[in-house]
């Protein structure tokens, strides 16, 4: 059954003290959990607690046996007359039959939990909702030998040995915290500690636990943790507030990582980290993920949600902050280019999907379906929309006045709005809007220029299609950033049109109207700068236009976006007319790229992204149906041309990138990345030097970024040399289960006509195991999400692999399932056949008897649109 936003009650007992003491063994766990309760407010209702996959096994209130309670799959209920009172709750849990990664769970010899959302109620009896915050006493038994480290939340307060080989510690959290943030750890680990002094002067221990043997991984992860210690300090004034903090890494872990209080759990995949092993992506994404989880001590746990549907309270906002993080530390453009394409790839999808909803959700069955690109990263832009409405100093007073006012609490969006508001008196009472309506807005542009007058006029119109959540939209409030160029490529500037003024017309209504007088020319408009709003824009750019604009816009991101928008049209003029391929447009699109590699010295970030085509997924986005085979085709067609027709300018373009030894910087890390987008370039055009320049480079390669980067190029080459490299890669990284994820997902989405074939061979490799979401994330996500060909076979083949699988996947880990079905839930674009091939599939998952509520959800609603 669906919970609804409006539902909300306050809770019918508050706790204000737990102590837990957990008896730690690998099949039957005993927890004790002793719970200081009061009865809130003046009702007779009985005490629901919320309780899933455990077995009771004794309850007391005030020391006295309890008889007067009800207990089934999911609640427990206990009639009582007491106003304050002490519970105690003994429960019995197997942690290594817990195969959902939720609750407490053992896995390659250790025991972690995963509380968030709804994990607690899978250890002990609680009121497992955000909203009831209390302060936790935990006390870890378990054996000392095999689980040396036992860690919890907050601070250790005692510890002992027995005389049975095992040993306990005790942790106290001073802060009040909801169930979901929660943890324990407790395992063998290596240790590398360090500490950062706080701007106050405090001393925080810093304290990251690997693998055994791991240690020489670990360094870049706390690197990154200072960094965003002292960043946060700096931007945002906020500083740590406990004596020690602790990240620890676990290569079972369904999602990336979790700012559990004190004691975040990671996935091993986002800290560990050495120049042979990882990637400059894998880098860059261990800071954004340290970041993150960091910035979740303020923005999340500080100040929390009150229900789950406000979970982009700490999301979004915790997502934006990440971005700011990273743009600082890297480059800015870069940064918001990757933001964007998160956004046009994935959330576009989600909102044509059945799934569609508002950043804030309203209704739900499985909240673990709800950590979406919705509210995480269209959450983040409605952040960034604020930012950009407040601008960076009101913003900054609008954080401010929040943390003073809700400091300790648990609150809703509604509340954070409010804050952002008061202390700036800007009306935000309008832009709520953005909360509550889900959907892509479409923002579609004209103009008219009057030679006579010289008076040009911009005429601006938003509208938001229906969604399946949703049939009725309203006019948003949408700040459209903009400029107009002449053309010599200056920007016309007018003081008395405001908006000219202020780079950026706030749209509120379906129609705006810009004017502007005495130009002797029309002008280019460049809209949508820095992609001031999730939105798509329409106008009827003459690709002469979109050249001006990439020379000429002031705005780096509009610069690229430009050069994606021509790129674009190239792909869909052929994909629709594949014989008469327009010639012209084709040409002014390779003068466009030639003219992108002189910004290869003086900006290599911005030049790297320029010369990169659209992907699949973004193509996809901009059609109302999707020609797969025409689509595909057409954008291998127009790379193929830009590799053929500028052979000379990559292989130039690849021998100018001198790289010396290993280190993660930022222009290293642009010079291997126009290095490797030149390789695929010139293996692609079958370049003469292409073969011999794959295998000096695998051969050279002291970095995983270089390795990847001739395996990636050599998919464009002949298969046989393709396979020899990906055999010596294999015999190379076997014992390194993150290197060989890489591998993995490459197999997975390889263009071959037998791939349906060699896929289960990858997943009876002796390292593959549908227990571990990593796996199965290279493997069947890489798959359903990226291999477009082999996944949309138009025998159905694709389709049914990956149902079989999500089938079997429904048994073990139900929310690893339900995040990779979402490729065959988003039909809506397809051909006839295919969608009756995705809804065939979709309905044998439906019909399975024992189907999880996560994978119930995103089914039913998908076979049920329209
Ligand atoms: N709060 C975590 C983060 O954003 C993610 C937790 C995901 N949990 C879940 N049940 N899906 O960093
Ligand atoms: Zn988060």
């Amino acid at each position: 059954v669906a919970k609804k936003r409006s539902d909300y009650q306050t809770p019918d007992f508050l706790i204000s003290h737990v102590d837990m003491v957990f008896h730690l063994d690998v099949e039957n766990t005993r927890v004790i959990t002793t719970s200081q309760i009061t009865r809130n407010g003046q009702h007779d209702r009985p005490l629901v607690l919320d309780g899933e996959s455990i077995k009771l096994i004794s309850l007391t209130l005030n020391e006295d046996p309890i008889h007067d309670y009800t207990v089934n799959d999911e609640q427990l209920s206990i009639q009582t007359s007491a106003n304050t009172f002490t519970l105690c709750v003994e429960t019995e849990i197997n942690p290594r039959e817990n195969k959902t990664l939720e609750g407490l769970y053992f896995s390659a010899g250790a025991y972690c939990t995963q509380c968030e959302a709804e994990g607690f109620r899978k250890i002990t009896y609680f009121l497992d909702r955000p909203d009831v915050l209390a302060k936790y006493d935990v006390t870890i038994f378990a054996d000392k030998a095999r689980y040396p480290h036992l860690l919890s939340n907050g601070n250790q307060i005692g510890k002992g040995q027995l005389d049975d080989g095992r040993h306990w510690v005790k942790w106290q959290d001073p802060f009040n915290k909801p169930s979901y943030l929660f943890a324990l750890v407790a395992g063998d680990f290596d240790l590398l500690s360090d500490h950062f002094i706080t701007q106050s002067g405090r001393n925080v221990v810093l304290e990251l636990y690997v693998d055994k043997g791991a240690l020489d991984k670990g360094h870049h992860a706390i690197a990154s943790l200072k960094k965003a210690m002292a960043w946060d300090e700096k931007v945002f004034g906020l500083e740590y507030d406990l004596d020690i903090y602790m990240v620890v890494a676990v290569d079972f872990f369904n999602m990336g990582a979790m700012e559990n209080k004190g004691l975040n759990v990671f996935n091993s995949k986002f800290v560990l980290a050495d120049a042979q092993s990882a990637t400059d992506d894998d880098f860059f994404n261990i800071e954004a993920v340290i970041g993150h989880e960091y910035f979740h001590n303020w923005t999340g746990n500080r100040v929390t949600c009150r229900d789950w549907f406000q979970l982009s309270l700490k999301e979004g906002l915790t997502v934006f902050r990440d971005q700011q993080f990273s743009a600082d530390m890297s480059s800015p453009v870069f940064n918001r280019i990757k933001n964007v394409q998160i956004i046009r790839e994935h959330q576009f999808a989600e909102d044509a999907s059945a799934m569609a909803h508002p950043i804030r959700p309203e209704e739900v069955i499985e909240m673990n379906n709800f950590y979406t690109v919705t509210v995480y990263d269209k959450g983040a832009e409605v952040i960034r929309m604020m930012h950009t409405l407040l601008g960076a100093d009101g913003f900054r007073k609008g954080i401010d006045l929040y943390f003073e006012r809700f400091d300790g609490q648990a609150v809703t969006c509604d509340d954070f709005v409010q804050a952002m508001q008061d202390a700036t008196h800007v009306d935000l009472s309008h832009f709520r809007l953005w909360y509550s309506q889900s959907g892509t807005p479409k923002v579609t542009v004209t103009d008219t220029f009057e030679q006579s007058s010289g008076r040009y006029t911009l005429t601006i119109t938003q509208s938001t299609p229906p969604t399946a959540d949703q049939a009725q939209k309203g006019a948003l409030h949408i700040p459209f950033k903009f400029e107009l160029l002449d053309q010599q490529g200056a920007i016309i500037y007018d003081d008395s049109v405001p908006e000219l003024k202020a780079k950026m017309v706030e749209l509120t209504q379906a129609k705006h109207e810009i004017s502007v007088s005495g130009l002797s020319e029309k002008p280019t408009p460049s809209l949508l700068l820095n992609f001031s709003a999730p939105v798509k824009v329409e106008y009827p750019y003459s690709h002469q236009q979109l050249s001006h604009i990439i020379l000429h816009s002031s705005d780096e991101f509009s610069r690229w976006d430009a050069s994606q928008s021509l790129y674009s049209r190239c792909i869909h003029s052929l994909a629709t007319t594949p014989d008469s391929p327009d010639e012209e447009l084709f040409d002014s699109m390779l003068v466009a790229v030639s003219g992108m590699f002189d910004l290869a010295d003086s900006n290599p970030a911005l030049a790297a992204a320029m010369l990169s085509v659209p992907s699949f997924e973004t193509l996809s986005q901009q059609v109302d149906e999707i020609h797969v085979e025409a689509l595909y085709h057409a954008q291998r067609s127009i790379r193929n041309l830009m590799a053929t027709s500028l052979s000379e300018k990559w292989l130039a373009l690849y021998n100018k990138q001198i790289i010396g030894s290993y280190q993660y910087n930022a222009d290293d890390v642009d010079k291997r990345r126009l290095r490797n987008l030149s390789l695929s370039y010139l293996v692609q055009g079958d370049a003469p030097q292409a073969s011999k320049l794959l295998s000096a480079q695998f051969a050279s390669a002291d970095n995983m970024t270089d390795s990847l980067g001739v395996l990636k190029a050599a998919q464009y080459g002949p298969v046989a040399q393709f396979d020899n490299l990906m055999v010596q890669f294999e015999e190379r990284w076997r014992r390194d289960p993150l290197v060989l994820d890489k591998w993995f997902a490459l197999h997975a989405n390889m263009e071959r006509s037998d791939i349906l074939a060699r896929l289960p061979l990858l997943l009876s490799h002796e390292k593959f195991s549908l227990d571990n979401p990593n796996r199965v994330r290279s493997v069947l996500g890489s798959f359903a999400f990226y291999n477009v060909l082999g996944f949309h076979a138009i025998d159905g083949s694709g389709y049914r692999f990956l149902a079989d699988y999500i089938l079997k996947l429904n048994s073990v880990n139900p929310q690893v399932a339900a995040r990779i079905i979402t490729p065959l839930t988003q039909w809506q674009k397809f051909d006839d056949t295919r969608q009756e091939l995705m809804r065939y599939q979709l309905a044998r998952i439906a019909d399975c008897k024992t189907l999880s509520k996560d994978l119930i959800e995103k089914v039913s609603k998908s076979l049920n649109y329209k």
